[in-house]
């Protein structure tokens, strides 16, 4: 079969949807361009549901310590595929930078198919970032280095400077850090990870060919009214937090336009409920179970169903370089309830404490990978 364009079953009229209606999508298999899949015990509970969806995936390197070496990262991608079990799946590794990485060992990874790329997180941005980078201009080196052999820079886009509004540090970031290393750095190929702004994607939209975004499931969903509805919502705390709603729809329309600069990348970054739910619970959504679902729901009300494809497993590989996949994947038109919990038997001090909460928990989904 060649899966280069979606291929759509059913074709019935349906009064007030804005396309045709089908109920059968077969897709050329997708790719996850940013996922936290852990380590240790979490890594065993959710790498499953990432491979059995995507073929390749870049991993997120924040660990406790972070992947900051060659080696650290070969070890993670062996603990990784043995979680999997023998799927048919590619964890991408990552190097988290620092402020005392060195170049060489970055080019070595790269080189040695080690590395597919390296992460930037400001110090202090978000999870396991306290490693991360106090001042970008302590890596000119670096920056010099991905820009001369072609590796991508991936970055947490937020500043972390307590004066700015937790609502505008994104905004704030690409004024303040990524204006000015793009233009001296022209020929640096950079992702600006999970963007939740329009000025985000107004920004990636007019930048060059070496710029790109990824956007998650849940930032087309919610807006920042999902924290709050009837009581604090720890599952829907993220960061870049969730924003107004404008910006909600600014990433719809991003996402769905089919503008290559845009594709897949889940984020999906699991937390045991003990962690989420408490005095100060961590930032991240658990959404890689149902992430394809998820993503054709949004694509689906926005009538551009037929852009799902190449958004999900087209623009991802072909900024990063690498080939297409060749195998598919299939979503069937058939209501599923996503579970409250996952994992709930997982060991663990209080009951189903080490539970995971999935992305629309409670919901029914319109669509079923079969
Ligand atoms: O919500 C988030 N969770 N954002 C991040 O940047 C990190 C992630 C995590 O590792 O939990
Ligand atoms: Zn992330």
């Amino acid at each position: 079969m060649e899966p280069s364009t979606p291929h759509a079953a059913g074709g019935m009229e349906r009064a007030g949807a804005k396309g045709p209606v089908v109920d059968r999508l077969v897709l050329r298999r997708p790719d996850d361009w940013h996922v936290h899949l852990r380590d240790g015990r979490m890594l065993e509970m959710v790498a499953p549901a990432t491979a059995r969806l995507f073929a390749r995936a870049i991993v997120m390197p924040n660990l406790t310590p972070p992947i900051t070496t060659v080696a650290a990262a070969r070890a993670y991608r062996e603990r990784i595929l043995a979680a999997v079990a023998g799927a048919a799946f590619t964890p991408l590794m990552t190097a988290y930078l620092t402020d005392a990485s060195e170049p060489e060992e970055l080019e070595r990874g790269y080189r040695e198919g080690v590395f597919s790329a390296c992460k930037l997180y400001p110090a202090h941005a978000t999870t396991n970032s306290a490693a991360g980078v106090s001042d970008l201009a302590k890596l000119a080196g670096v920056f010099a280095t991905l820009e001369r052999i072609g590796m991508p820079l991936l970055i947490h886009g937020e500043v972390t400077d307590p004066e700015v509004d937790v609502f505008d540090r994104e905004a704030v970031f690409i004024e303040r850090h990524l204006q000015p290393l793009l233009q001296s750095h022209p020929g640096l190929k950079v992702v600006l990870e999970h963007i939740t702004t329009s000025e985000a994607a107004d920004f990636v939209r007019q930048g060059g060919p070496n710029l790109a975004a990824t956007i998650t499931p849940h930032h087309l969903h919610i807006n920042r009214n999902a924290m709050f509805r009837g009581g604090l919502r720890p599952d829907f705390y993220c960061l870049p937090v969730a924003k107004r709603e404008q910006h909600r729809l600014a990433l719809r329309a991003a996402a769905t336009s089919g503008n290559p600069s845009f594709f897949l990348g889940t984020d999906s970054a699991p937390h045991p409920r003990s962690a989420k739910e408490t005095a100060c619970g961590c930032a991240g959504i658990y959404n890689a179970p149902y992430a394809l679902e998820s993503y054709a729901a949004v694509f689906e009300e926005e009538g551009a169903l037929e852009r799902l494809e190449a958004f999900a497993s087209e623009y991802g590989p072909r900024f990063y370089g690498l080939p297409l996949n060749d195998s598919t994947i299939t979503l069937e038109r058939r209501d599923q309830l996503v579970p409250q919990r996952l994992h709930g038997s997982a060991a663990g001090s209080g009951e189903g404490a080490q539970a995971l909460v999935p992305f629309h928990a409670g919901e029914l989904l319109g669509w079923r990978v079969v």
